[in-house]
């Protein structure tokens, strides 16, 4: 069976609660929880697919975490990897960076090879600005824990089935 590796913080715990209810989503899959805080170049290597998940935190930047991570995968080869990324956001008191660490996990690994999937319409959304947005749609999934908790099962529901047509 292909094995999907799903990278985040384990301390971060709103984007943790979300990693599982992701994981729950893929029931039948094999699919593994990596702390992105103790990750190294050599995490990617024995997965065939990845799910990368980040908060947007400090006004449109990754936290922490993952901005120490990404020296570290520099010379990373991705190339021929699918990659779904989703994030979590508050729209309301960030409307001009929502979500913008989805954008900025796609650019750095899709300048590494990776293919990014679980594209997500823009629906149901209010907010400015976000390097999320590609062509009119996010290019991953945002979630907003502060303001539309209530919409979140429905929307990883549905993320998770079109990324079944992806992992295969
Ligand atoms: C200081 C601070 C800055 C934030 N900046 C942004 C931002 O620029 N864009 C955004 O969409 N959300 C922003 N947020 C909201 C967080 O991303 C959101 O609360 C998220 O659910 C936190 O998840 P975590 O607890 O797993 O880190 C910010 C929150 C805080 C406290």
């Amino acid at each position: 069976m292909k094995k999907i590796g799903l990278f985040y913080s384990f301390n971060s715990a709103k984007t943790a609660k979300i990693a599982e209810k992701i994981k729950s989503a893929f029931s039948g899959y094999d699919i593994q929880n990596i702390n992105v805080e103790i990750a190294d170049e050599n995490s990617f290597k024995s997965f065939d697919y990845l799910i990368f998940g980040a908060a947007t935190w400090f006004d449109g930047e990754l936290p922490n975490y993952w901005d120490e991570y990404l020296p570290a995968v520099e010379d990373v080869d991705l190339s021929g990897k699918k990659l779904a990324i989703f994030g979590l956001g508050d729209q309301l008191n960030y409307p001009e960076n929502f979500c913008d660490a989805i954008g900025i996990l796609a650019d750095f690994f899709e300048a590494k090879g990776a293919e990014i999937v679980g594209k997500f319409p823009l629906e149901g959304y209010d907010f400015e600005g976000s390097k999320a947005v590609r062509n009119n749609e996010f290019i991953g999934l945002p979630l907003d824990q502060e303001n539309q908790a209530r919409m979140t099962n429905t929307r990883i529901e549905k993320w998770v089935e079109s990324l079944k047509l992806e992992f295969i």
